[in-house]
């Protein structure tokens, strides 16, 4: 396949308000193990352009059994930022993000169709091994889910079944200091992980997302089930991790998405045909968070931001 040709025909997509923010900010990326060797020595701006960008979706729908979930999604994710995705309950978001790390697998009816590359790898290659896809690219989910273990146990248990050579006490102490936990918890950390309140869990499933050294975490609603201060730690802790992280993020929450994203993009769900009431979600529109707040292309991502649809 020709690369170039296939960059220029998404870049040339509607919805796609990139602003080609300066790539030298930003260290080159780190690839894929699995990733064959791409081209090196292209054209300076098209390799740094590339090197920006974690992941490139091109024309992806999602079914399930025959039923469209999500129809021809194309956008990219930057490295070092964070990408929201909005839009009302249905319009696929929770089946887009799970794309990213190819847990849609693990729906037996879910078939992705399209083209997820990450790093210039396609994603759902036959060579590649969606256990290690997950290990790079990890989830937290909307409620948090510790294993009902010990905080310590939590955290040691992503190397472990990795075989990782680490230390463990350094893996347990560095992820619960860069989840901004490591001080409410050090003196307990063998108490049950279900003794810690809401807002901790989901720091400590944060966490322990970080043991297994991922590049992009994946988050599907984080902060739904917290109050207002857990969550206030929580986009603290965002805005933190986005140093060395690429972090995507599903929510309700328009403050939250204004708040915490560099980019957002709008879902939308449709209905296929006025003969039945099926609906399948579409991209509306993406680009810089501020942009899309103040002066969205569309007017159903400015009826949906300003609540009057959705
Ligand atoms: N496991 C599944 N099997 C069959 N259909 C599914 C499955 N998961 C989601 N769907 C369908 O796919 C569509 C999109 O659902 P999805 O959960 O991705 O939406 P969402 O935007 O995340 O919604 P919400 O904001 O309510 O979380 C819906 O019509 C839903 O019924
Ligand atoms: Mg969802």
């Amino acid at each position: 396949m020709d690369q170039r040709m296939s960059e220029q025909q998404t870049t040339s997509s509607p919805v796609d308000r990139d602003t080609g923010k300066a790539a030298t900010q930003r260290a080159p990326s780190s690839r894929p193990a699995w990733s064959k060797d791409t081209e090196s020595g292209s054209a300076g701006d098209q390799a740094t352009a590339a090197g920006d960008i974690v992941f490139d979706v091109r024309d992806v729908s999602v079914h399930y059994g025959s039923a469209p979930a999500l129809v021809n999604v194309s956008l990219k994710i930057r490295q070092r930022e964070i990408t929201a995705f909005i839009g009302p309950s249905g319009c696929g978001k929770s089946t887009f993000i799970r794309c990213f790390n190819r847990t849609n697998d693990l729906i037996p009816t879910a078939k992705v169709s399209g083209r997820i590359n990450y790093h210039e790898q396609d994603l759902y290659a036959k060579e590649v091994d969606a256990v290690e896809v997950r290990r790079r690219i990890g989830m937290v989910f909307q409620k948090p889910n510790p294993f009902p273990k010990s905080i310590y146990d939590n955290l040691t248990f992503g190397p472990k079944v990795n075989r990782m050579k680490v230390n463990l006490d350094e893996v347990v102490e560095t992820s619960l200091r860069r989840a901004a936990l490591w001080d409410e918890v050090k003196n307990k950390l063998k108490q049950n992980a279900y003794s810690l309140s809401g807002g901790q869990q989901q720091r400590l499933c944060i966490a322990r997302a970080l043991t297994v050294d991922p590049e992009v975490i994946l988050m599907d609603e984080p902060c739904s089930a917290l109050d207002p201060i857990a969550t206030a730690h929580i986009e603290d802790l965002m805005r933190e991790l986005e140093r060395d992280y690429t972090i995507i993020i599903v929510t309700h929450n328009m403050q939250q998405a204004a708040r915490v994203s560099d980019r957002t993009a709008f879902f939308t769900a449709e209905v296929e045909s006025e003969n039945n009431d099926r609906r399948f979600g579409r991209l509306v529109e993406i680009g810089d968070t501020s942009m899309i707040f103040s002066n969205p292309n569309d007017k159903r991502t400015e009826d949906y931001i300003s609540g009057r649809f959705g």
